[in-house]
């Protein structure tokens, strides 16, 4: 609080120094990013497994995930998950899966941030329209490396309890951090889509963990995993593209991206997700 205040003082009398200031970031994304207001605790009781239970999960607490969006084709068909983010100069951007791009122009998508069921229109829900739109230059189709895109927004969005971006990771996961998964995705394996949002509990994996469940599949270099071993819970499909949040020093933290899976949920089959962390460098040169 007071290291707050004297920055925040110093920040008032020299602008300059303080735009220097290697402090400067953190101190906005304190403010800025990662919170879930309509929850008293920031939701950090939800941190625990004992909720373990998108596949296996249970329904989130209606609108207390505010950096995620539905993101739709322009007809307002559901195709994936993404994560609302903004870069250091407060300007937002969304975060989805490049295997969810399939057209060649920013403007055939659309997002939805502010829901919770998927027909019931939340007044304060807002619809976030592109003007741009970049795929990691060295994502692929055929094993799915660098699985991430990033969309520039035609209006920004007004924040409200309802809609608020999530902090970019800055720090990498640790093998057993925990983590939440969300989705309006298949509650089961070819099964049928959420109707409201869901959320699951699940610990990140060790990369080499990942390497034997997926032998010349992982690629610590860019993604990560996360699951139970006996399976149970994971994300599926429609989830693809949404966030793996993990909660750091009173914050939620975009650091993975739904992109794949053998099955949904399946025992030693643990779902990955492209590597916010390790992919930042790409992500910084896109927004900052
Ligand atoms: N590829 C799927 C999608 O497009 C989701 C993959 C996640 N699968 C998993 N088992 N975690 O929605």
């Amino acid at each position: 609080m007071i290291k707050m205040f004297w920055t925040g003082l110093l920040c008032f009398g020299f602008l300059a120094l303080c735009a220097a200031a290697p402090n400067k970031r953190a101190v906005i994304d304190a403010a800025g990013c990662g919170m879930r207001p309509l929850l008293s605790d920031n939701g950090a009781s939800e941190m625990t497994a004992t909720q373990a239970r998108i596949v296996g999960g249970i329904e989130a607490v209606p609108y207390t995930w505010p950096s995620i969006c539905s993101f739709m084709t322009d007809t307002g068909y559901h195709i994936c998950g993404s994560t609302l983010v903004k870069n250091k100069a407060g300007v937002f951007y969304l975060v989805t899966a490049a295997h969810c791009v399939s057209q060649r122009r920013a403007s055939r998508y659309l997002a939805r941030c502010g829901m919770h069921g998927m027909a019931t229109a939340n007044p304060d829900s807002v619809l976030l329209t592109f003007s741009d739109m970049v795929l990691h230059p060295q994502y692929s189709d055929m094993t799915f490396e660098n699985d991430i895109a990033i969309f520039t927004l035609v209006n920004q969005p007004n924040t409200n309890d309802f809609v608020q971006p999530a902090c970019i990771a800055d720090q990498p996961y640790y093998g057993g951090e925990g983590s939440i998964v969300a989705g309006w995705g298949t509650l089961s394996y070819g099964g049928e889509m959420a109707s409201t949002l869901k959320q699951v509990y699940k610990p990140i994996k060790p990369d080499a963990t990942c390497a034997i469940r997926y032998p010349g599949e992982f690629e610590p270099a860019n993604m990560m995993c996360a699951g139970e071993p006996e399976g149970g819970v994971d994300a599926c499909q429609g989830d693809s593209g949404g966030p793996l949040y993990t909660y750091r020093n009173g914050k939620w933290y975009l650091t993975g991206v739904v992109s794949w899976g053998y099955g949904c949920a399946a025992p030693r089959n643990p779902g990955v997700y492209a590597d916010v962390y390790n992919l930042r460098t790409w992500i910084d040169t896109i927004i900052n």
